[in-house]
């Protein structure tokens, strides 16, 4: 290839690359699809049992170690921070985690065989601007499968009610309507939290499911994909056209996976 050509491609790649960055931080706006969490290696966990039989690398993906060791550490690009402002990310990050939580409310412990049902999923807190809900059949970051495989069938879109209290859709539309729209992972848009001003945004996912045909226990669990440094500013900065980005970037572990205790509905 000539130099030219190797020079245009470099040039492709620059174009591309912010292109790139609105995915992930961002959410995930082309996927509208089931997920299942392993996707999200970069982000980090707030519990080891998330990644329970992995050895040592169950620590090291927590995010006091993947994420918050490399802010007070100064590691780059965190480096760009004076010690007392890394020190006060580090606590604001920690102050975003502790107030984003998700957890399963409104479900029946007992259901009959086929029948249909609604389960809800609440979700507070997440940098946003959008933050992921799903279900899926076990806790953890590499086993876990979506909620379908367990034999839950997913009836209709879920209900997405969005931090302002509005049913959205958004979302949901990106994915044509003559795939059907029964998917067990959505993205909330809307989002936004600050954890010196003590807001947090709040949002809800209602999922009606149909039950297996086979009596039995199935398990279900509600997992919860969202960003942190962007809901502070020491952790984030204003790119001109894609907007808020998080200082540890496309690459960083700002990101966060967490799950609901296991529920087990038995099916008669
Ligand atoms: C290349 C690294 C990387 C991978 C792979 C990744 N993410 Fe993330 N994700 C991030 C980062 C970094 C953030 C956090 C932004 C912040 O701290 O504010 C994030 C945030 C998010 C958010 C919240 C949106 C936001 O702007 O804060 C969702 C939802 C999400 N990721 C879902 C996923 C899903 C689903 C997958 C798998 C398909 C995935 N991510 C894979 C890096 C990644």
């Amino acid at each position: 290839m000539t130099a030219r050509g190797l020079a245009w491609i470099a040039v492709a790649w620059i174009v591309a690359a912010p292109a790139a960055v609105s995915a992930y931080p961002g959410g995930t706006p082309d996927f509208v699809t089931d997920v299942a969490p392993f996707c999200a290696a970069c982000h980090s966990s707030l519990s080891a049992e998330a990644l329970e039989g992995a050895g040592p690398r169950a620590e090291k993906e927590l995010a006091a170690n993947k994420h918050l060791a490399a802010i007070l550490q100064g590691q780059k690009p965190y480096d760009k921070l004076a010690e007392s402002d890394r020190a006060a990310l580090a606590q604001q990050l920690q102050t975003v985690d502790a107030n984003s939580q998700i957890e399963v409310g409104d479900f029946p412990p007992q259901v009959k065989a086929g029948e249909s049902f609604n389960v809800t999923l609440t979700v507070t807190g997440g940098a946003g601007p959008v933050v992921g809900v799903g279900l899926v059949d076990r806790a953890h970051r590499w086993y876990a499968r979506p909620a379908s495989s367990a034999g839950w069938a997913v009836v209709g879109p879920p209900t997405i009610i969005g931090p302002d209290g509005k049913p959205q859709s958004g979302w949901l539309d990106g994915r044509p309507a003559r795939m059907g729209r029964k998917v067990t992972y959505v993205n909330v848009s809307g989002v936004s939290s600050d954890p010196l001003a003590g807001k947090y945004a709040k949002s809800k996912v209602i999922y009606t499911l149909q039950a297996p045909d086979r009596p039995g226990d199935y398990p279900l669990v509600g997992v919860y994909f969202y960003g942190t440094e962007k809901a502070t500013k020491l952790g984030s900065s204003e790119h001109p056209v894609y907007g808020k980005q998080p200082l540890g970037g496309y690459g960083g572990k700002s990101g966060r996976v967490k799950f609901t205790s296991p529920v087990v509905i038995s099916v008669k």
